[in-house]
């Protein structure tokens, strides 16, 4: 893809919520057509109607093959034209024992975030294949680069998006498509917001862990993904963008955040 980004079509899934969604607003509030998949349909038509006439709302189960074609050809019927993939749709998984683990539920995670970024890049590839150029761009993690305990199928994931952005990267460069990918520290979502409520999330010991001492907002990762589908990182692919605060960068003992450390 060259030139400017903006006019063009970008398909993000999972934008009813969370990031999605910010980086949803943010590309339309940028001159892009924006086509929201998203497994709740309801969500989706509602969030493009709330973007304008010239976005899309779409239902899709990224972990289903025929329903990922389906939504693709439709993104695909509307605009002639995807020029930017944002793989964005997934599910957390909470902390488990490993010894309790259940296989459906772990297997249900690492389709969500690996079949379904798998199929959908497939589906749309081909696009930007004839159309000789796009972006692609992932979403991996912090917990693909150090242990979550309980948290194996999502630590896997995400360590897998990795490998998968590097090898499409390499298989497509030829043809003009850029694959790379994000790793989010913690977002404040509504759905974290949620977590740290109930009580399942220690915000202040996250924050502690954090150096830069605070959560990441929404909008500061839909920035990140912008830069990597835009022509500003033309020579950028294979590629993983930390957009943690600090956290990956950290490997001392005790606290990362201290607020007037020289
Ligand atoms: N929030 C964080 O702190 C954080 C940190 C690191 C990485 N991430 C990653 O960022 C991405 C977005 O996370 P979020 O916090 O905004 O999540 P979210 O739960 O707020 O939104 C996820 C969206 O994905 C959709 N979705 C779920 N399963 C789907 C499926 N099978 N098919 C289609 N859509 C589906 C949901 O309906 C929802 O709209 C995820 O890949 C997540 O793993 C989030």
């Amino acid at each position: 893809m060259s030139g400017n980004i903006n006019e063009t079509t970008v398909l993000i899934t999972g934008a009813a919520n969370g990031i999605g969604w910010a980086t949803a607003q943010l590309f339309a509030g940028r001159g892009c057509r924006v086509a929201i998949v998203d497994l709740d349909g309801g969500m989706a038509t509602a969030r493009a109607e709330e973007l304008g006439s010239d976005h899309l709302g779409v239902q899709c189960d990224v972990t289903v093959e025929a329903s990922v074609r389906e939504a693709c050809a439709k993104v695909l019927d509307r605009f002639n034209h995807c020029s930017i993939l944002v793989n964005n749709a997934g599910i957390g998984d909470m902390t488990v024992p490993t010894l309790e683990q259940d296989a459906s539920r772990f297997m249900t995670i690492l389709n969500t975030h690996l079949t379904g970024s798998f199929l959908i890049s497939r589906e749309i590839a081909r696009r930007m294949i004839a159309d000789n150029g796009g972006a692609i761009v992932n979403f991996s993690s912090i917990a693909a680069h150090s242990g979550l305990p309980g948290r194996n199928a999502y630590g896997a994931a995400k360590a897998g998006l990795i490998a998968m952005t590097k090898s499409m990267a390499c298989e497509w460069a030829g043809h003009g498509v850029r694959v790379n990918a994000v790793a989010p520290g913690y977002v404040e979502t509504e759905l974290v917001g949620k977590l740290v409520a109930g009580g399942l999330l220690d915000k202040e010991r996250i924050l502690r862990r954090t150096p830069m001492g605070r959560m990441i907002a929404p909008s500061e990762i839909a920035e990140a993904v912008w830069f990597l589908a835009s022509p500003a990182a033309s020579a950028i692919t294979g590629a993983v963008l930390n957009v943690d605060a600090g956290w990956q960068a950290y490997g001392a003992a005790g606290d990362a955040f201290h607020p007037k450390a020289i």
